[in-house]
């Protein structure tokens, strides 16, 4: 059996930010289907271009086409132990597919959803601050949480990019459409007992120490 846990939350909550965390902490792969989205837009692969058009709007990518990325993934051997799931499920198909596809495989239920719970005014502050690594998709914030050199990863030395996705157009359709089709999911956890949920607003260690405290409360 696999452990897994889902990080549910709006854009900008943290949870790239805290899956890199936990994933350390619990020995678990870490899988962020917006990372894996945007390496294959970066290789222009099928699936990247196919992508490409609905992540520039802030619309989600059909769910034919990314639950089966995310089963690919998920298929790597470094899955065996289990996973921290950022950004996947994030429609009721997705997580019903992921239900149906662990059943199938013998891989067991999700254990545990965390919901990162943040407000929408912090949410617009947190992505427009935002920078990312090119080379592994670190994140810092330029007040929250901002890089020893400015413009270079502190951890592997790699150029810092803001996301095109982060523009402020962008950000109000991603949040608009997280409402619309993602939260859905916070009562789907619920019912299956395995929300919790979590004061995002806090700093980010204070966060983590959150986190871990219930996600190592099986
Ligand atoms: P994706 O990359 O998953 O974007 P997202 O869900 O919008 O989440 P973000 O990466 O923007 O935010 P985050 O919660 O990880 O926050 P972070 O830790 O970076 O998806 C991008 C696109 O891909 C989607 O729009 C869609 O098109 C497509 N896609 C992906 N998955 C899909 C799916 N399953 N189905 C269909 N389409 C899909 O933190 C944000 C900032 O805040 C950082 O600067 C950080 O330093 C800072 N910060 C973090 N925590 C705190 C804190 N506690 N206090 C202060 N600052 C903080």
């Amino acid at each position: 059996m696999a452990d897994l846990i889902v990080l549910l939350g709006p854009p900008g909550a943290g949870k790239g930010t805290q899956a890199k965390v936990l994933s350390q902490d619990l020995g678990l792969a870490h899988i962020s289907s917006g990372d894996l989205f945007r390496d294959h837009l970066q290789r222009k692969t099928e699936l990247g271009i196919l992508a490409q058009g609905y992540m520039q709007r802030g619309d989600l990518v059909p769910d034919d086409v990314t639950i089966s990325m995310i089963r690919d993934r998920m298929s790597n051997p470094d899955c065996a132990k289990g996973a921290i799931l950022d950004g996947f499920p994030r429609t009721v198909p997705q997580a019903q597919a992921l239900d149906a596809w662990l059943a199938d495989s013998k891989l067991g239920a999700v254990r545990k959803a965390p919901y990162i719970k943040v407000s929408e005014k912090a949410l617009v502050e947190r992505l427009s601050g935002r920078w990312s690594c090119r080379a592994a998709g670190h994140v810092y914030h330029e007040k929250f949480n901002p890089p020893k050199q400015s413009g270079k990863c502190d951890l592997d030395g790699s150029e810092l990019y803001q996301r095109e996705d982060d523009k402020a157009e962008t950000v109000k359709n991603r949040i608009r459409v997280y409402f619309e089709q993602t939260t859905p999911l916070i009562e789907y956890y619920r019912r299956k007992g395995v929300l919790a949920e979590i004061d995002g607003e806090k700093p980010i260690a204070e966060v983590t120490e959150e986190l871990l405290a219930s996600v190592k409360n099986k």
